[in-house]
């Protein structure tokens, strides 16, 4: 294939110790591999507790880890997350790494459309454009208006997760983890982000996600990988 993955993991192994129990070992992952391509949504599949979350915590460079290789394309560059300086992993989530939580991290006292644009003043856009953008973007969403100027530290659970989506999507990242986006959403505003996951894809945008509902996993994704696959070795 002439194309080359934007992001390629190989030989990923992850075992958390547990040190408030006498150093238990618990194994998360090993031998992990797959690759992804720009357009493609890939979800990670498998029960609760297979691990899915703290993969993609690995390939953000939130968990380390403890084998193998986690190979991101930025450019004409490729950093490998799992050895990366601190300092080139930050660089790398400016140009080429998003990702969406499962919970909105609440800035205290910063309004609903400024913490939605917060990533694109950050990325050199006009705080003007960028404040009209997020609100666009809060429209689609179906967050009342009378709430974007208001911090979403007291929001409802639904609300939270819609400012969280916009902030992880308002910015062009080549490559997008999300965490199971859509958990507190209802059917409408489900098909909203199943709307702007596909236009993410069109322009290109590889995505990696936790999609625990069936109906937005079949309606977005190209396939499954099976976590429970990367065989967990024994403590
Ligand atoms: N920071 C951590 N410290 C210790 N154990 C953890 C940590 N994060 C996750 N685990 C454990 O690793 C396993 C996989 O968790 P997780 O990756 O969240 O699974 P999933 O997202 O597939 O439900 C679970 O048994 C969980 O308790
Ligand atoms: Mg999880």
């Amino acid at each position: 294939m002439a194309t080359k993955p934007i992001l390629s993991v190989s030989g990923v192994a992850k075992t958390f110790i547990l040190h408030l129990r006498e150093g238990a070992r618990l194994p998360v992952v090993n031998g992990a591999g797959f690759d992804l391509y720009a357009g493609e949504c890939v979800a990670l599949g498998g029960p609760s507790g297979a691990g899915k979350s703290s993969l993609l915590k690995m390939v953000y460079g939130n968990y380390r880890v403890d084998d193998g290789a986690i190979r991101v394309r930025d450019g004409d560059e490729v950093v490998d997350v799992a050895t990366a300086p601190p300092r080139r992993l930050i660089r790398l989530r400016d140009t080429t790494m998003g990702y969406v939580s499962q919970f909105l991290r609440v800035i205290p006292r910063v309004g609903a459309r400024d913490v939605v644009a917060e990533p694109l003043i950050h990325d050199g856009v006009a705080p003007e454009e960028a404040t009209k953008r997020a609100g666009e973007l809060l429209a689609r969403l179906n967050l009342p208006e009378r709430l974007w100027a208001l911090p979403p530290a007291t929001f409802s659970g639904g609300e939270q997760q819609r400012v969280n989506i916009a902030r992880g999507l308002i910015a062009h990242r080549p490559l997008l983890l999300m965490d199971e986006p859509t958990a507190s959403l209802d059917a409408a505003n489900r098909a909203v982000v199943v709307q702007l996951i596909e236009e993410k894809k069109r322009a290109g945008v590889a995505i990696l996600g936790i999609f625990h509902d069936a109906e937005v996993r079949e309606a977005v994704c190209d396939r499954v990988i099976d976590v429970t696959s990367f065989g967990q070795m024994a403590a």
